[in-house]
């Protein structure tokens, strides 16, 4: 048989902090499966990267008195040991807010533009009139509308559960300044996922072995008809309003694209700037229809990865992935979930302190992970 063409990634984790154990569980399932790979004869190009951008890491940077680009930098820095603490071998690292990826973003925003797949529209949104910024739903806090705990987030409550938009809370106030939030008018733009073209697209990708039963069952309600006849799917606003850390949209000043939306294109921004260094050519290697692409995620960020992703990709005229893989999550006891907070989270940096050997750590996961998104 002759030799397959891999191209594979993690997912990538927000440059807000070091590695948690979920993180290095996750790379070291994807490491050994690419170490398969290689021992199958197979070529693989295994990369990753820091997903620079969005309002959090602004602001975590600006509370530590560093330039965002200052911040994300520091925590790259600190990213090797843990990485060859586990013996996870990416063939490359990279980080969203390099160049490959603010102009990959952007092609694929003109295509998707071209396609007919891009609209504004006017909505309504509460702003920082202190801050001079619009608040993102975590940065708007109130008391929520249904069980009146107080200083509920934007968009759900942690007390009784009900997800609301940041409009409906009482008494509303900025998690930044304290202010009263004004609402305010802001275009922003829409790519347009309930387009017919796009659900026809993602009914046929999802269903042909791409995801694994499980993931089908899940994310089908966004694309059949539900009891209203209708799938759930809606169009994703893509844009954000300065001031964003993030890459700005062609042509709308002072619109910045919504993480979300280059987070994944970092995927090729990292396997483009790893091409370069070693002198491969990126556009032959994604326009090849042999080349294969997979990537591992967690459950969390499935509708990201699973019905924007591959329709970004497929309307802006590129390779769609071959299959996303989805683990669920290292929980504790009770299958709780691990936290940092409640106390109940793992550094795996302190395991290496601790001069355990990574291969027992390497191998519990194995054992333990499956094909199926089940937590372990
Ligand atoms: O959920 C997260 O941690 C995101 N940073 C994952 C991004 S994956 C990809 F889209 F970049
Ligand atoms: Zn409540």
């Amino acid at each position: 048989m002759s030799q397959r063409r891999l191209f594979v990634t993690t997912a990538l984790p927000y440059a807000n902090g070091h590695f948690h154990i979920g993180h290095i569980m996750e790379y070291i399932q994807a490491d050994i499966w690419v170490r398969f790979q290689r021992m199958q004869g197979n070529e693989v190009h295994f990369v990753c990267a820091d997903d620079a951008h969005g309002a959090p890491i602004m602001i975590a940077a600006d509370k530590a008195g560093k330039t965002p680009q200052q911040f994300v930098a520091d925590i790259a820095a600190g990213r090797k040991p843990y990485l060859d603490g586990f013996h996870i071998a990416f063939d490359n690292w990279h980080s969203t807010d390099a160049p490959e990826n603010h102009e990959l973003a952007q092609q694929i925003y003109r295509d998707l533009k071209a396609n007919g797949l891009i609209e504004t529209r006017t909505i309504e949104q509460f702003f920082d009139p202190e801050k001079n910024m619009f608040l993102h739903d975590r940065f708007i806090k109130g008391e929520c509308p249904n069980c009146h705990a107080k200083d509920q987030y934007g968009d759900n409550c942690e007390v009784c559960g009900k997800v609301y938009s940041p409009t409906e809370l009482i008494n509303p106030y900025s998690a930044l300044s304290g202010a009263k939030p004004v609402l305010k008018n802001s275009e922003h733009f829409f790519f347009k996922l309930s387009d017919p073209r796009c659900l026809a697209f993602l009914d046929q990708w999802t269903q042909s072995g791409a995801v694994q039963p499980e993931v089908l069952n899940k994310i089908s309600e966004w694309i059949e008809p539900g009891e209203d006849g209708k799938p759930k799917m809606g169009d994703w606003d893509i844009s954000r309003d300065a001031p964003y850390f993030g890459i700005e949209i062609p042509d709308a000043p002072g619109k910045y694209f919504y993480v979300w939306l280059d987070a994944p294109v970092g995927y090729l921004a990292s396997l483009k700037n790893w091409f370069g260094k070693k002198g491969l050519d990126f556009d032959a290697f994604m326009a090849d229809p042999a080349t294969e692409q997979f990537h591992f995620i967690g459950k969390d960020i499935i509708t990201f990865h699973t019905l924007f992703w591959p329709a970004m990709l497929h309307f802006s005229g590129r390779k769609v992935p071959n299959a996303v893989f989805v683990h669920g999550f290292l929980t504790v006891n009770n299958g709780e979930k691990m936290s940092k907070s409640r106390g109940t989270g793992l550094d795996p940096m302190k395991y290496l302190q601790l001069g355990m050997n990574p291969e027992w750590l390497r191998y519990y996961l194995a054992a333990k992970l499956s094909a199926r998104n089940e937590d372990i």
